[in-house]
């Protein structure tokens, strides 16, 4: 579903029930399919959408995007996070679980940062609250650059080896093969806008510290792109965070692992739905 040149919203599912959706953000340099094992897993009792964010999947670039929403032109995740919330808005979700992974998690955080009231309960996944240092910036911008000057993504399918953990690499290796396909469906033009928005973002250590609703974090045990210590960092900074370490899991552990990765969902949107029933809930 595409609306009025925003986000392309791919809804999974549909429910009546009244319970918070749950909006999943994915990581970067791919697009809604890397939830697709994860929702497979997932009760069918609740709303359950996931948008392309700009220039990926298939959803407009980031320019159109920030032209539709009257932003700046540059590349930003505050952008990305604006089309998030408008998107949700126009498909009648004004609340949610929002869960993002990694990039997704960035496009959370300016989410709580500037949408507060559309999260309730907010789910990180194999991602980090701080900025980049100066050589992980100047990667970006070249990484940018490279595969706009090339016209194709070939500059980043690199990276397809270093997001799975080495547990899949030994014994899944047709994961390899997905991964370059979904790399490979991408414009060299949304691989860019995403390195460039995600390298001016800041650090939102300060936001989650002021988020007051339930809280998941999740890391992969074998992911070397977010290690341990960035998860923990995390849990450090929320008020109400579970952390859930997935075994046999690099950077994607919705991929590489989805059954632990669905259970943490669904535990973290029955919190969100028990607060909602608590006396005296707002929700
Ligand atoms: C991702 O998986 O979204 C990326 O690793 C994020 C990043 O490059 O920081």
């Amino acid at each position: 579903m595409t609306i009025d040149g925003l986000l392309a919203l791919h809804t999974y599912r549909t429910s009546r029930t009244g319970r918070v959706p749950l909006v999943l953000l994915h990581g970067y340099p791919v697009d809604h399919r890397m939830w697709d094992d994860v929702v497979d897993l997932l009760p069918g009792d609740r709303t359950v959408v996931a948008p392309d964010l700009p220039g990926l999947g298939v959803s407009p670039s980031g320019q159109d995007v920030a032209a539709a929403l009257g932003r700046p032109a540059e590349p930003s995740l505050e952008t990305a996070a604006d089309a998030v919330a408008a998107t949700l808005r126009a498909a009648g979700i004004d609340r949610a679980v929002v869960a993002g992974l990694s990039m997704g998690g960035y496009v959370a955080m300016a989410l709580v940062e500037r949408h507060p009231d559309l999260v309730a309960g907010l789910g990180l996944l194999d991602t980090k609250s701080t900025a980049d240092d100066a050589g992980a910036r100047a990667n970006r911008l070249r990484v940018a650059a490279a595969v706009q000057a090339d016209a194709t993504v070939d500059a980043v399918l690199g990276m397809r080896r270093a997001l799975l953990g080495e547990t899949s690499l030994v014994q899944e290796p047709d994961l390899v093969d997905r991964l370059e396909r979904w790399i490979r469906s991408q414009g060299p033009g949304g691989i860019a806008w995403s390195q460039r928005a995600m390298a001016v973002r800041p650090d939102r250590t300060d936001v989650l510290a002021g988020f007051g609703g339930p809280a998941l974090v999740v890391i992969g045990a074998e992911d070397t792109v977010t290690p341990l210590a960035a998860a923990q960092h995390l849990v450090g900074a929320l008020p109400q965070a579970e952390l859930v370490v997935v075994p046999r899991a690099g950077h994607l552990t919705s991929v590489e692992n989805p059954e632990p990765v669905a259970a943490a969902l669904d535990a973290l949107a029955l919190r969100v739905d028990d607060a909602d029933r608590a006396p005296g809930s707002s929700g």
